[in-house]
């Protein structure tokens, strides 16, 4: 069942009721201001850091399910409505939410008037615009009251949900004409303050939350409207708001357009205060925000703002273009994956309707990862990420496992010690320089652990990620896993026995035995990837030395890391097998046969395919492939907080999206076009769009986990939107299915499709230069290219030499 459809002419997605199974949501923002906003009208803002600088409050898991938006309230005779359902939940005559790229537009109606709100977050200002435009399309006149509602959070997320004693005597707000400043704390270490202001004359207003909505009542019912207005009331302490009134009449079929805007003000530290006034008047200095609101008054203004927002997005996707005769897969391609890798870049797995903004910051691998999806839209910015990231290593080659994207420092609460983090890095580094060719970032000086006394080039960043590998391998050759590995649930040195125990944090950081084979799989690919970086440095000896390196740890994979049939998981504190044939539950894992496989271990010895078919067989279920099985039944001291999962849930026997892609890749290193192509389509959106009563997550974006089939409701999907599934999806696809694939030398172009794919023409923009790439298929193979000419020149082999003096590149590929 569907609860709405693609428009991809317009690049959107439209929802056609407001009961869909779950809030489906959308990002607005692109850079430093940012909002949550789903389809009935929930969601926050924050600038920067979800957790500590968010205006408005959200709460999360609540009752109802999707607590608190930047709400209006259209009041006509009795009735009171919304234009986006919720929260009074109104019966609405029509109802319809287009979610767009950087944008989401309502349009409802109930007894002859129309409401048409768009929301986005404009290039380039630090606010959230809200436009909403009332018709009556009715034949008597109307007089309305059109209000609307923010409730503001007091900055620290995490602190505004526990520390009462203190919140709840500091709320402060200024109230001039039609704006209202949320100044809480600015009194003392802050130089900030929020804004909420409309472009019209207000007829009243409310900023105290029991004043406006009433101290029995909820946003469903706000008393001030049942009362007949807002009620003027300044707060001081308690629950700051901000709430406007404004009548509204109607002629019928006229129209009115009402501008609201909501921002973010940063003063330097010598004008905070109004000029002439002193800190103790306490009134702050509104200039910037005035100077920023004076940007949108007018409907030209926001008009100009939001086409410029539209052909800001139509521009950066042209960067990958796919015409096939598979509608799905070029919506996919050509718009919400490339889509969700630039939300999954800025948020990496901070804020979204399942991660709270105040738990997580960036994660180092997550980051890393979510780069490898987005690094051809904006390199630039992927460039500083990667700077950024290799800031919060240590110097011994490990790092932060996670760090604040304010401060850009380590969270030293969770330290460092997941033993795959270091190769991650070199996976983004290689990514961003095959992509650009800019090879001046290896020469960069970088800080270990924000510390510029020990700084060193990126490259030697990258040698100490090899080299902690190297140095921190067991008795099978194999690397010492740490607290974790890609899977933060296999905690194999945490023996936690009492709740409250982090399983990520409690215990040794490192253990001497326990051993991870993922970690082996990643070091042959990354390993791999670094010699080509040492060569290209200059560094023969040092590519020689890492190749040596990965040759021994290939070995150590495809001798103890094998199984028989499949690559084992790992080895735990005991020494015994994780992921193998001997263990009751848990006898395979998804993880190594998918990295190993796609890192090259075991294809030319049949070991590969061997993985694969286990895979197929064992793992394989209709919605994608389970990450393990049999899931485990009980709990397993020595396993960790993955047999704490009921049985099918998350890294217990979930699908994981995440590695899906791994396998779907491996398919495409053994030549297998038609098997990659089904695993693309058991988790891809727009494939399983048609069963959203049971995926229930958005249609439009991937989610990190349905349930396995050992799951109680097998094929529900959890957590949609910050999942590294984005970039790894959009690497398959575009890389290895498609097979236009960035390489140091030039674009690489080698697809592995469905036999019945059909024939296709792929625009890629590669280091500046626009590839029009036509690929046809005479004798349907599932991979090979007989021929391939570059402006009618016979390449040979699969890359094309990359030649800057060129703008574009006229590309004919014959498979067979
Ligand atoms: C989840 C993982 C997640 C981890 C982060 C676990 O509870 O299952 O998916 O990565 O927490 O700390
Ligand atoms: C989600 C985390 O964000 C990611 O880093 C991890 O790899 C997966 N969960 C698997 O545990």
């Amino acid at each position: 069942m569907k609860f709405g459809y693609f428009d991809d002419a317009a690049q959107e997605y439209v929802i056609t009721t407001p009961r869909t199974p779950l809030p489906w949501i959308n990002y607005l923002g692109n850079k430093d201001f940012f909002s949550l906003i789903s389809n009935t009208g929930g969601g926050y803002s924050f600038y920067k850091d979800a957790k500590l600088l968010r205006l408005t409050r959200y709460r999360y898991n609540s009752v109802p399910y999707d607590s608190n938006g930047k709400y209006f309230y259209i009041q006509d005779s009795d009735t009171v409505w919304n234009p986006a359902w919720q929260p009074t939940k109104t019966e609405l005559d029509s109802y319809e939410c287009r979610h767009g790229l950087g944008y989401s537009r309502f349009t409802a109606s109930k007894n002859g008037v129309r409401s048409e709100l768009l929301s986005f977050v404009p290039l380039n200002d630090t606010c959230e615009i809200q436009r909403i435009v009332l018709t009556n399309e009715g034949s008597e006149a109307k007089s309305l009251r059109l209000y609307s509602y923010v409730e503001w959070c007091l900055w620290n997320a995490s602190d505004d949900c526990e520390n009462f004693q203190r919140n709840l005597s500091t709320g402060e707000v200024e109230i001039e004409g039609s704006v209202i400043y949320h100044k809480t704390e600015y009194r003392e270490r802050r130089n900030h303050y929020a804004v909420r202001a409309v472009n019209v004359p207000v007829d009243g207003f409310d900023t105290i939350r029991s004043e406006f909505i009433g101290f029995y009542n909820g946003p469903d019912a706000p008393q001030a409207i049942l009362d007949g207005g807002c009620t003027g009331s300044v707060c001081s302490g308690w629950s700051p708001i901000a709430a406007q009134q404004i009548n509204v009449d109607l002629e019928p079929g006229q129209s009115r357009s009402f501008i609201f805007v909501l921002a973010y003000i940063e003063n330097p530290e010598n004008e905070k205060w109004a000029e002439g006034t002193q800190p103790r008047d306490g009134i702050i200095n509104k200039v910037r925000a005035k100077e920023l609101l004076a940007r949108y008054q007018t409907d030209e203004q926001v008009e100009g703002v939001f086409t410029e927002l539209k052909s800001y997005w139509k521009e950066l996707l042209k960067k990958y273009t796919l015409r096939s005769s598979n509608d799905k897969v070029n919506r996919m391609v050509n718009i919400w994956n490339q889509y969700q890798c630039m939300i999954t870049f800025n948020m990496s797995r901070s804020a979204s309707y399942y991660e709270s903004g105040i738990g997580r910051g960036m994660g180092f691998r997550d980051s890393c990862q979510d780069l490898l999806g987005f690094v051809h839209l904006i390199p630039e910015r992927a460039r500083e990420r990667i700077i950024d990231i290799a800031s919060t290593q240590f110097q011994n080659g490990s790092a932060y496992h996670q760090y604040q994207p304010l401060t850009k420092k380590g969270n030293a609460g969770i330290g460092s010690g997941f033993n795959d983090d270091p190769l991650w890095l070199i996976a983004a580094v290689s990514a961003y320089t095959r992509e650009t060719g800019d090879y001046s970032i290896l020469d960069e000086i970088v800080p270990f652990d924000n510390d510029m006394s020990v700084a060193q080039p990126l490259m030697e960043h990258l040698k100490r990620s090899l080299d902690f590998t190297v140095t921190h391998k067991g008795p099978h050759g194999l690397p010492l896993i740490g607290r974790a590995d890609w899977n933060d649930c296999l905690n194999l040195n945490c023996f936690s026995e009492h709740p409250g125990e982090s399983f990520q944090t409690f215990g040794p950081s490192e253990g001497p035995v326990a051993e991870s084979v993922f970690i082996g799989g990643m070091f042959v690919k990354y390993g791999e990837e670094y010699a080509q970086l040492a060569e290209i440095h200059g560094d023969r000896d040092e590519a020689d030395r890492a190749r040596a390196e990965v040759e021994k740890m290939n070995e150590a994979v495809c001798t103890a890391g094998w199984d028989g049939e499949w690559f084992v998981r790992a080895y735990d504190a005991y020494g015994n097998k994780v992921g193998s044939h001997e263990c009751e539950d848990g006898q395979i894992y998804i993880e190594p046969q998918g990295f190993c496989v796609l890192a090259g271990c075991g294809v030319k010895e049949g070991l590969a395919d061997k993985a694969l078919s286990s895979v197929e067989k064992l793992l394989d279920t209709k919605y994608g492939i389970c990450i393990l099985y049999p899931a485990y039944k009980s709990y397993h001291l020595e396993l960790g907080e993955i047999s704490s999962y009921p049985p099918g849930y998350k890294e217990n026997g979930g699908i994981f999206c995440h590695n899906n892609p791994w396998v779907s890749i491996a398919e495409t290193v053994c030549g297998h076009g038609d098997r990659a192509f089904e695993v693309y389509k058991k988790t891809c959106p727009a494939y399983t769009e048609e069963i959203s009563e049971i995926h229930r997550t958005e249609p439009y974006v991937y989610c990190q986990m349905v349930a396995g089939k050992e799951a109680k409701y097998f094929g529900e999907g959890k957590n949609s939107w910050l999942t590294g599934t984005a970039a790894w999806t959009f690497c398959d696809i575009s890389q290895y299915i498609l097979g236009i694939m960035p390489t140091h030398k030039g674009l690489s172009i080698d697809p592995c499709i469905p036999s019945d794919f059909g024939d296709f023409e792929i625009d890629r923009t590669f280091r500046g230069v626009v590839y029009h790439i036509h690929v046809t298929n005479p004798e349907h193979v599932q991979k090979g290219v007989r021929q391939l000419l570059a402006d009618g020149v016979m390449i040979d082999g699969n890359v094309i030499p990359f030649s800057p003096d060129k703008k574009e590149v006229d590309v004919q590929v014959v498979m067979g």
